[in-house]
């Protein structure tokens, strides 16, 4: 079996080529992102690795099915870069990696607030430069907050969990709630009323039509003026410039992302020597009261084990014609 492996970061190297030991494979790695000029490198191998920026839209997939690839494996749990009505259309089997580590990236949410509340990154840029004040580092109590969580899976839960144990009201919404998540300080509520009454929200739904945007000028309108918000999901979901619009004004009072609409091409790569185009991107930068990571909240040792494990067991179960829930159908 041999597998065309996209975006390969060392790391990634690293950790498939130690969990591989246990399954033989034959991985060509490509620094590049699958896309129309990539898309050949395909040609004699059996299935692609992929991650969240590669692009498997109609034609790439079309693309694909012509040089034989059989799988799609996903090396994350996102799946909205696929187009999966085109892979079914070409009898490609697309499998991902569910869940990784979801504590990964609910812990990184938590210290994406802490962060961004108590100030810890100027903090440590102050100190270091020789300078002991307190001035502007004022940040706020968690206990006794109100916390929203749109989007109750796996991470939405252990983030709300979290958030319980700092003493936080939680209130959650998701478009199939789970009525066991309630209890004493955690209920349910309409998106409307979350929005309303949260000091702080924090986005765990995937990436859908229905999601994207789910942030825009109306939602922001509907927040607690001066409110945090906090996406480790997927940066469709809010509508950067109506983010940009509410810092502005104060409506929204900090904004942590460690997803960005517009990551593809910037995201995972080291741009300190270049220009950066994206003017949107600038912006956002220049916020005393904006946070950004570049997609590292799934990036701990314990997950990157997992996805290459997964990822690997994904390949070995398509080959013996495995069914599994790992499958992403339409
Ligand atoms: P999950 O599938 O366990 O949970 C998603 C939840 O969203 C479900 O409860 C579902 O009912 C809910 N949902 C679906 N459509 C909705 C809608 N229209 N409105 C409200 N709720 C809706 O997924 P999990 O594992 O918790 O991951 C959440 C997201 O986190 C993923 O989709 C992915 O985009 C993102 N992620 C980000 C990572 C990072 O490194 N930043 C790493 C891994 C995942």
């Amino acid at each position: 079996m041999k597998i065309a492996f996209y975006s390969y970061k060392s790391y990634d190297k690293e950790w498939f080529n130690r969990c591989n030991e246990d399954f033989g494979y034959e991985f060509k790695y490509f620094r590049v992102q699958l896309d129309e000029e990539t898309v050949d490198y395909s040609k004699g191998c059996d299935a692609v690795c992929v991650f969240v920026n590669d692009k498997l839209n109609r034609e790439i997939i079309e693309k694909l099915a012509a040089n034989g690839i059989k799988l799609i494996a996903l090396r994350c749990a996102g799946f909205n870069n696929v187009d999966l009505e085109a892979a079914q259309e070409f009898g490609i089997d697309v499998r991902r990696v569910p869940a990784y580590s979801p504590e990964a990236v609910a812990e990184h949410a938590v210290a994406l607030i802490l962060t961004l509340n108590r100030k810890i990154h100027r903090a440590y840029n102050r100190v270091r430069d020789g300078n002991f004040s307190l001035s502007r580092l004022t940040g706020f109590n968690l206990h006794g907050k109100t916390v929203g969580v749109v989007g109750t899976g796996k991470i939405g839960m252990i983030f709300a969990n979290i958030m319980k144990g700092f003493g936080c009201e939680i209130l959650m919404y998701d478009k199939f709630p789970n009525k066991k998540f309630e209890k004493d300080g955690m209920r349910y509520v309409d998106l409307t009323e979350l929005l309303q009454k949260s000091d702080i929200v924090s986005l765990h739904t995937p990436l859908l039509p229905e999601t994207s945007h789910m942030m825009n000028q109306y939602t922001f309108g509907l927040m607690k003026e001066g409110a945090m918000l906090i996406n480790t999901s997927r940066g469709g979901l809010i509508n950067t410039q109506a983010a940009i619009d509410a810092l502005k004004t104060g409506q929204l009072g900090y904004l942590a992302i460690d997803v960005y609409e517009m990551e593809e091409g910037l995201f995972f790569h080291n741009h300190s020597e270049k220009i950066i185009t994206d003017d949107t991107i600038s912006r956002l930068l220049a916020f005393p009261n904006v946070l950004i990571t570049s997609h590292q909240a799934f990036f701990t040792v314990e997950a990157l084990n997992q996805i290459s494990l997964v990822t690997l067991t994904n390949i070995k179960e398509h080959q013996e014609g495995v069914i599994s829930p790992n499958q992403v159908k339409i």
